[in-house]
């Protein structure tokens, strides 16, 4: 890194976009915008990526790097990543390829096993295909959770109790992708580790999700009064610090890069089995990534500044 400070380097802030969370990613994206004003950043532009043009100005503006608060489809997945790839401007967060395998349900799934990390057992039926749903209940078992393989922001998730109730759970989960994957439902304690660092990351202190709710679908997610952090998650020693070795695995092994939020169940008997990895966790004042870092210690502004310093790390290198 070359030696002016960090705060003068030209930021580009990408959020909105097409996906399902475009109002999400608005709000983290204004949240950032203030944080990084706040840490001393001296010239940090906003841009709604579903505006027309919108790719131009970014590559005429001559920015040092890309800070991309998109979430889903399109931001989340890889996509953004391999634009701003092409276009030669550093990038906060996980590259193209860890991006594209952790929103990728099944994909992740395979990554976790090879890594020994437990997570639900789970198979895939593909849009087209005719699944023999006594089968699926017999793998599974019931309740079971049935979500498009692609997606990752709740929309299209059904926990289905009873058989006769699975096709259309799948029906739904093949209108926004090509897979539905129906995964044995986990009882216990649902908490989520933020985990941050490039090379040699680490866990941040674990966040327990209590919600009223039968599941922590969207409208908990983004109202934060029907939905309740504990932070530390109540567990035993031995449980915390599994889920929090399991989380640095999960980065690791994804290949993750600045932030990773890993979310699991912690079942009755102490072992935390991993649900999904998200790769831009939300990032307004109250989402859980920066509720965790504030109690390690790391207020906001500070947190935005120093995902800048790992995106120059990371993706600044030719
Ligand atoms: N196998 C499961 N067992 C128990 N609860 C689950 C399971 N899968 C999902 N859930 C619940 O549904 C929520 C959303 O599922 P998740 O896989 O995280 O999808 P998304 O990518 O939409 O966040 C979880 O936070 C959890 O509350
Ligand atoms: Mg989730």
């Amino acid at each position: 890194m070359t030696q002016d400070r960090i705060e003068s380097r030209k930021v580009a802030l990408l959020a909105g976009g097409w996906s399902d969370e475009r109002e999400i990613s608005l709000a983290s994206g204004r949240a950032c915008r203030k944080a990084l004003g706040e840490a001393g950043f001296e010239h940090v532009d906003l841009f709604d990526m579903a505006e027309p043009g919108v790719v131009s100005r970014i590559e005429a503006g001559g920015y040092d790097v890309a800070f991309v608060a998109m979430h889903g489809r399109y931001g989340e997945d890889g996509c953004i990543q391999g634009l701003l790839e092409v276009l030669r401007i550093p990038y906060t967060f996980s590259g193209v390829r860890a991006s594209a395998i952790a929103c990728e349900k099944e994909m992740a799934k395979t990554v976790y096993r090879a890594a020994g990390i437990p997570t639900p057992a789970g198979v895939v039926v593909k849009r087209g295909e005719r699944p023999d749903v006594a089968a699926l209940v017999e793998s599974v078992g019931l309740p079971a959770f049935v979500k498009p393989v692609s997606n990752g922001s709740s929309y299209g998730i059904t926990k289905v109790t009873a058989q006769e109730e699975l096709a259309a759970a799948i029906d739904l989960a093949h209108e926004s992708s090509e897979g539905a994957l129906v995964e044995s439902c986990v009882v216990g304690t649902e908490i989520t580790v933020p985990v941050i660092g490039n090379d040699d990351p680490e866990a941040l202190p674990i966040i327990e999700i209590v919600t009223g709710a039968e599941f922590y679908d969207l409208k908990v997610k983004y109202e934060p009064s029907s939905l309740h952090h504990v932070c530390p998650a109540r567990l035993s020693r031995e449980a915390y610090e599994k889920a929090q070795e399991y989380a640095i695995k999960a980065h690791k092994a994804l290949g993750c890069a600045g932030i990773s939020r890993s979310d699991f169940i912690v079942t009755a008997d102490g072992v935390p089995t991993i649900l999904e990895t998200n790769t831009i966790p939300g990032m307004t004042e109250t989402s859980l990534v920066p509720d965790s870092a504030r109690r390690a210690g790391i207020e906001f502004p500070e947190l935005c500044r120093r995902i800048v310093e790992m995106a120059l790390e990371e993706h600044g290198r030719d």
